[in-house]
C-alpha cells in the first residue's frame, strides 16, 4: 500500500527532477544524487550543493516532505527498494536521522528503527544497484575522554544517540564496503526556525538580555559545524570516490573553532553588537537525560590529505550569514553589509 502510494508520487516528481533539469544535463546524462533527510539541516544544503554543481537531485523527507520532494518512510523496506529501483541513483547522501540524543532515550525503538535498520536496507540496496553510498554520522560515536580522534580509533559512545549511529556506520560498511561514511560535529546552518540547532537556538538566550541572567553550559566543548560546508565536502568526497574506488570507509569533518555553548552565545552576541553581561557559564555538566561527550573532537587528516578545498567557514560570518533573516530589523545586515 506504501509502496503503491510512493510510486505514483515517484512517478510525479521523477516527472518533476527531469523537468528541473538543463538541456545539457538531459544530454549528457548529469549524474544522480539521492539525498535523505532532505527536509532536514543538513539534507536541505546537500541537496542545495549538488544541484549547482549539475547534478539531478532526487530529495526524500518525511513528515515535511514538501512538493519536489520525495515522501518516504525509510523504515518502511519496500518503499526504499521501490525509490532505489525507480530512480537508480549514481550517489545516495543518506542524512536522515533521529539526531535528538534526548529524544532518542524516549523513543528508541523508532529511532533505531530510522538510525540503524533503514541505514542496513539503504547500504543493501545500495550494493546491489551499484551506487555510491555516502552515510553521515557524528563524533557522539566516541565518549570524549582522549580528544583528538582519528578515523580508526576506538568508538566509546555514550549515549543511544551514539550508539545507533554507530551501529548505523557498521551496517553500512558491512553491507556496502565500498561506502564513505562521514563523522560531522554539532551542526548549524540556513535554520527554517532558530530552534532547529542548538547552535542557533542560542540566540533566544542572547535575545533574553532585559530578562533575568542566564546559565550556559561551558563544560562541553564543541566545534560548531555549518552545514553548508558539509554539504561541499558531500559533493566533492562524492565525485573523488566515483573516480577513486580506493576513497572508501571512514573521514572525518569539522570546523576548527573550539568553543562551549556559552562561548558560543558571547560570539554570537558581539556578532550581533548585543549585550552578552546576562549569560553566565555554568562550569558543572548539564543535567541532560542523555550523557554526552566532553570532548569529541575530530582530527580531520585522512580527508585534509585528499585536498578537497573546502575550509570551514570562521563560526563569526557564518552565524551572522544563518541569523541574520531572524533580527528583529534586518537593515541591520544593510548597515553593516552596505
Ligand atoms: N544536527 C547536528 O547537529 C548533527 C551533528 C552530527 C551529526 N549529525 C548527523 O547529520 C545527519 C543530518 O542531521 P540533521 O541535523 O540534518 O537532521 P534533521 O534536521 O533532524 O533532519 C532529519 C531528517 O530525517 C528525516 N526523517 C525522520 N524520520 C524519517 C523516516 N521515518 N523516514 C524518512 N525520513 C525520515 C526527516 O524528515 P521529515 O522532517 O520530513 O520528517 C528529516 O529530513 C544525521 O545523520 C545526523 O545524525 C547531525
Amino acid at each position: 500500500m506504501l509502496l503503491c502510494s510512493a510510486s505514483v508520487s515517484l512517478h510525479f516528481d521523477l516527472l518533476m527532477c527531469v523537468l528541473l533539469c538543463t538541456q545539457e544535463e538531459l544530454l549528457v546524462g548529469a549524474p544522480r544524487v539521492l539525498v535523505t533527510g532532505a527536509t532536514g539541516l543538513l539534507g536541505r544544503a546537500v541537496c542545495r550543493e549538488f544541484h549547482s554543481a549539475g547534478w539531478t537531485v532526487i530529495g526524500t523527507g518525511y513528515r515535511r516532505a514538501r512538493p519536489r520532494l520525495l515522501r518516504c518512510d525509510l523504515t518502511d523496506e519496500d518503499a526504499v527498494r521501490g525509490l532505489l529501483h525507480e530512480y537508480k541513483p549514481d550517489v545516495i547522501v543518506h542524512c536522515a536521522a533521529e539526531r535528538r540524543p534526548d529524544v532518542m532515550e524516549r523513543h528508541t525503538e523508532a529511532a533505531v528503527n530510522l538510525n540503524v535498520h533503514a541505514t542496513s536496507t539503504l547500504a543493501k540496496e545500495a550494493a546491489t544497484c551499484g551506487a555510491l553510498f555516502l552515510y553521515i554520522s557524528t563524533d557522539y560515536v566516541f565518549d570524549g575522554r582522549n580528544p583528538p580522534y582519528g578515523e580508526d580509533d576506538s568508538p566509546n559512545p555514550l549515549n543511544v544517540y551514539g550508539r545507533s549511529k554507530l551501529e548505523g556506520e557498521r551496517e553500512t560498511l558491512r553491507h556496502c564496503p565500498g561506502a564513505v561514511v562521514l563523522r560531522v560535529p554539532v551542526l548549524f546552518g540556513e535554520v527554517e526556525s532558530v530552534t532547529e540547532s542548538v547552535v542557533t537556538s542560542l540566540y533566544l538566550k542572547v535575545q533574553e538580555a532585559s530578562e533575568e541572567s542566564c546559565t550556559l553550559d561551558h563544560v562541553l566543548q564543541r566545534f560548531p559545524t555549518d552545514a553548508r560546508d558539509v554539504a561541499a565536502v558531500c559533493r566533492k568526497l562524492s565525485e573523488r570516490a566515483r573516480q577513486d574506488p580506493s576513497i572508501r570507509g571512514i573521514f572525518h569533518f569539522s570546523g576548527k573553532e573550539q568553543m562551549t555553548k556559552y562561548e558560543m552565545a558571547v560570539a554570537i552576541a558581539q556578532a550581533f553588537n548585543l549585550p552578552s553581561s546576562h549569560l553566565i557559564p555554568l562550569t558543572e555538566q548539564p543535567a541532560a537525560s542523555a550523557l554526552r561527550p566532553i570532548n569529541s573532537q575530530l582530527n580531520c587528516s585522512r580527508l585534509e590529505l585528499l585536498n578537497l578545498s573546502v575550509e570551514p567557514r570562521p563560526f563569526t560570518s557564518a552565524i551572522i550569514d544563518c541569523l541574520w533573516p531572524f533580527t528583529p530589523d534586518k537593515r541591520w545586515r544593510q548597515t553593516v553589509f552596505h
